[in-house]
């Protein structure tokens, strides 16, 4: 490496640190100047208590009585509350589908509506589905068509299926392709899913 190199290196760190040092001076300036109150460099913050209420949800049939912070998603009810742990919990923010459950016979992502926007609402997740030992023709189907690899995904991808061809989506594999869009498999198993939604479609039909 030549002087000059060595010299043009100093400099750029040199420079690459005052501009940090500026950023960093110039972003406590701006918190400052900006009348935020919940900044505290240093030092512990104390957030306010948050606001309670209390949920009936109607869920697979029985009443369950929860009180839980506004702010907690439906999805994090039904497992941490109710203690219904078949809806997964993939992605947390309304794209991957696994924590689907029906919500008054619709398909909703349950990490993206409250629990206390549901207050009284029939809720089915994957444990309401079977009837005692008999299973719903839908995992049934994937059962059959061996439409999981995981299983991680499963749980959303029944629950949306069922809803799927209850809407009278499921009239061809385009179709079921395009109203499951919602729920995404990381496994890949997409051919065996539209096989099983295909056939579970076909039984109801006849
Ligand atoms: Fe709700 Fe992914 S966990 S959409
Ligand atoms: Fe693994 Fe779908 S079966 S993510």
């Amino acid at each position: 490496m030549s002087d000059t190199d060595e010299h043009d290196h100093s400099a750029d760190e040199h420079s690459r640190r005052s501009v940090l040092k500026v950023g960093a001076v110039g972003a406590v300036a701006v918190a400052a100047s900006g009348g935020m109150t919940a900044i505290a460099v240093g030092a512990e913050t104390t957030l306010p208590p948050a606001s309670t209420a209390d949920v009936t949800l109607r869920v697979n049939g029985v009443e369950r009585h929860v009180t839980v912070e506004s702010r907690v998603t439906l999805l994090d009810a039904l497992r941490e509350r109710v203690g219904l742990t078949g809806t997964k919990k993939g992605c947390d923010r309304g794209e991957c589908g696994a924590c689907t459950v029906l919500v008054d016979g619709e398909r909703v992502k349950s990490c993206m509506t409250l629990a206390v926007m549901e207050d009284g609402r029939e809720i089915t997740t994957i444990e309401g589905l079977a009837r005692g030992d008999e299973l719903h023709p839908v995992q049934a189907a994937f059962i059959r068509r061996d439409a999981f690899q995981c299983g991680f995904c499963t749980s959303g991808q029944v629950m949306s299926a069922v809803a799927c061809i209850r809407e009278g989506h499921a009239g061809s594999d385009a179709e079921i392709r395009e109203w499951m869009s919602g729920n995404l498999c990381r496994c890949g198993c997409y051919p065996n899913i539209v096989d099983a939604v295909r056939d579970a479609a076909k039984g109801q039909a006849e």
